[in-house]
């Protein structure tokens, strides 16, 4: 019933505050470490308050992410800096993004080799510096995963790196840092999380301990996410949580074709992961729809809602739009090869050729978004 091998977190903490707590308990793993973060914490006074209930003989070092998706430079940057501090731990509090720069250089500290040569596929060696992660959005769900996505410094290709000693040893669920995020944030990252918990599901390397993970992430997105969207914040721990239990549920069974179009397009159109997604998500599902007929009914019967209409619905209440709608392709062949090698979308329940991915960029680039398909 488990998979093996079964990947799960060191240790995860999931309560109001709790943040608070990662001086203290990040001291288990040594006296001095490097917590990464984004803008927001230092600007909500989060960072502050985190670093003044550390422990006297704990020192933070810190690191601002100039913000963005991380590419391999950032990445051979902060790990210079990891290096040269001798720190015992990394931590990083932010989004996808913050946690994916700093689960990758803690990751390859002690690698010899560059950054770009692993994410061409050079074999990676165990990492042995903790890492910890407390995410600030509701997403991609990287804290529960072995993945980091990185960008290439020299050329728009996206690729992860991935070792199962990338593992958080820590995680920190506090839902009250997601009330940082704009609701244009909590939007897209929800996307996203809603997008890998359905993906999940109906992957093809789903089993029945993946699918039970994903239906209750996609249970409590649903319920959550709208309600987050519009202020209501007593439903955040709903979606943060729903987010983990979504990265618990790809990282056993992967994904699909949504995931393996969004990393080309939005390595060339620099959208957040989540909207590139959600602009893929319409096409792929109707054109999945003959392969994953069981599990959309059966998915209607626990949301209430058909999922394409149910994603409609929420493209119009938050105000998501599909950049690529009407956008001209220069590099479709390229891109073509880039979504058939994807580890995503050979998981798709349908199988994928060539002919089928010029179908959906032909749709997703020609077609209006978020045609209802109301049932
Ligand atoms: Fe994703």
């Amino acid at each position: 019933m488990l998979p093996s091998p079964l990947l799960l977190p060191g240790r995860t903490l999931a309560a109001e505050h709790a943040i608070r707590t990662l001086g203290r308990e990040a001291r288990l793993f040594g006296t001095r470490g490097l917590l990464v973060h984004g803008r927001s914490l230092a600007v909500s006074g989060e960072l502050a308050a985190i670093l003044a209930a550390a422990p006297a003989d704990v020192t933070i070092d810190c690191w601002e992410h100039r913000g963005g998706e991380p590419t391999t430079a950032d990445v051979e940057q902060l790990r210079a800096a990891i290096r040269a501090a001798h720190v015992a731990w990394v931590a990083a509090i932010g989004g996808g993004s913050v946690m994916d720069l700093a689960k990758a250089a803690a990751g390859l500290c002690d690698a010899p080799a560059t950054v770009a040569a692993y994410q061409a596929g050079l074999p990676i060696p165990p990492a042995t510096l903790p890492f910890l992660a407390a995410p600030t959005t509701a997403g991609t769900g990287s804290e529960t995963t072995i993945v980091a996505v990185l960008t290439d410094a020299a050329r728009p290709w996206k690729q992860s790196i991935r070792h199962p000693s990338f593992l958080p040893r820590l995680v920190i669920l506090d839902p009250v840092l997601l009330r940082a995020c704009p609701p244009a944030t909590i939007a897209a990252a929800g996307m996203d999380a809603f997008i890998q918990a359905f993906e999940s599901f109906t992957s093809r390397y789903a089993t029945a301990f993946t699918r039970a993970l994903s239906e209750l992430a996609l249970q409590r997105i649903t319920r959550a996410l709208p309600a987050v969207y519009a202020g209501d914040w007593s439903l955040a721990p709903d979606l943060l949580q729903g987010s983990y239990v979504a990265g618990l549920a790809l990282s056993h069974a992967r994904l699909g074709v949504v995931h393996g179009l969004a990393h080309p397009l939005g390595a060339r159109w620099h959208v957040a992961h989540g909207l590139a997604c959600a602009a893929c998500f319409p096409a792929a599902l109707r054109w999945n729809r003959p392969a994953i007929a069981n599990d959309l009914a059966h998915l209607r019967t626990i949301l209430g809602h058909d999922v394409e209409d149910l994603m409609a619905d929420w493209m119009t209440q938050m105000q998501l739009a599909s950049p690529f709608t009407g956008a001209t392709l220069t590099d479709r062949e390229t891109i073509v090869q880039e979504v058939l090698a994807s580890g995503s979308t050979t998981a798709n329940p349908r199988p994928v050729a060539a002919a089928d991915v010029h179908s959906l960029l032909d749709e997703i680039f020609g077609s209006t978004l978020g045609q209802p398909h109301r049932s």
